[in-house]
């Protein structure tokens, strides 16, 4: 499972284990790292264990700084994990001036030095998740022999660039130049939509074995479990979808504060929910404009009813 910021946290990654099979691993959305300051049991809520019973799960970092990544990753490690991510693809937040994430790609001297210093002080293993570079597609082909020189778990690969966000389609031919010269086992990821999807995928990148779905999950929680077995299984897939969208609604609304955050978290959800439905425009605008839990419930019960699903496959 991908890590999708506002989206993927532990109440959305364990409800998604206990109503849908195929996922074996989540990558947590990113936490920021904090330089040289206590790390609070609240700021890492999302990946106490007790939070996470689930679905195993990977801590990802967002960080530009060596100390603030090793002092938030210790912090991981001291929790139990033995793997962290670093986030080397979001091209949000848009702050160039931070030079985070994918607005790192195009500095390999920085990224080495990072490396350098971050390596040998970790208590655990490191994984990347990045994309083909910030502004051109051959930034991180030139980073592959520094991270070649790295004890690194496996690298993680969406083939756009960062400013390219989700435009265009994944350039299938970067990604395999780049993987013809990593040294590390090569996770792919982006727009697997469909069954045949990745069937396409799978033949093309034959020495791929990792797969990351993110988006699609959302709009297709049965592809994961339909990937695995080559053919999809099981009905009352829209019942299913509606009991799965119950149980995030009851869950958030004991844990989040007010029905304002409980609104715009469940109308985010709907952002990807509304693709796995026909013709959903005038159905989707009355969601938006719900105010109130009670009303939102009602509103969507009498969605689920009135809309058929999609057929992906
Ligand atoms: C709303 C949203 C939040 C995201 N948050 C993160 C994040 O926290 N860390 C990260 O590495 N990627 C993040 N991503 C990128 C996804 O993990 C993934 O790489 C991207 O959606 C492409 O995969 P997909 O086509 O399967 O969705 C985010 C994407 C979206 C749409």
């Amino acid at each position: 499972m991908a890590p999708l910021k506002g989206v993927t946290d532990h109440i959305f990654r364990n409800t998604f284990s206990r109503h849908f099979q195929g996922i074996d691993l989540a990558i947590a959305p990113f936490v920021a790292s904090i330089n040289g300051r206590k790390i609070h049991r609240k700021y890492i809520n999302d990946l106490l264990p007790e939070n996470n019973k689930e679905m195993p799960v990977i801590p990802q970092i967002l960080s530009n700084s060596a100390k603030g990544f090793i002092l938030l990753a210790n912090r991981f490690y001291d929790l139990g994990y033995q793997t962290v991510n670093w986030n080397l693809g979001c091209p949000y937040p848009m702050n160039p001036e931070k030079n985070r994430a994918a607005w790192l790609l195009p500095h390999v001297d920085r990224i080495q030095e990072f490396l350098e210093k971050v390596v040998p002080s970790l208590k655990g293993r490191i994984s990347i998740k990045a994309r083909l570079g910030l502004r051109d597609n051959q930034e991180f082909g030139r980073l592959i022999p520094v991270l070649n020189g790295f004890p690194i778990d496996e690298v993680i690969l969406h083939p756009r660039t960062g400013l390219q966000r989700y435009d265009g389609k994944p350039d299938l031919q970067a990604f395999e130049e780049c993987i013809s010269g990593m040294k590390h086992p090569v996770v792919y990821n982006g727009d697997i939509r469909t069954i045949a999807d990745y069937q396409m995928l799978a033949v093309r990148f034959p020495t791929i074995e990792r797969w990351m779905i993110g988006r699609w999950l959302l709009v297709d929680p049965f592809l994961p479990h339909a990937i695995k077995n080559g053919k999809r299984v099981g009905r009352n897939r829209a019942e299913k979808m509606k009991m799965f969208h119950d149980d995030l609604f009851e869950q958030y609304r004991d844990i989040l504060n007010g029905p304002k955050h409980l609104l715009d978290r469940m109308k985010g959800l709907w952002q990807f929910f509304q693709f796995a439905f026909q013709d959903c425009r005038p159905g989707m605008e009355i969601i938006r404009q719900t105010q109130h839990p009670d009303q939102y419930k009602g509103v969507v019960d009498h969605f689920f009813q009135t809309h058929a699903l999609c057929v992906t496959d």
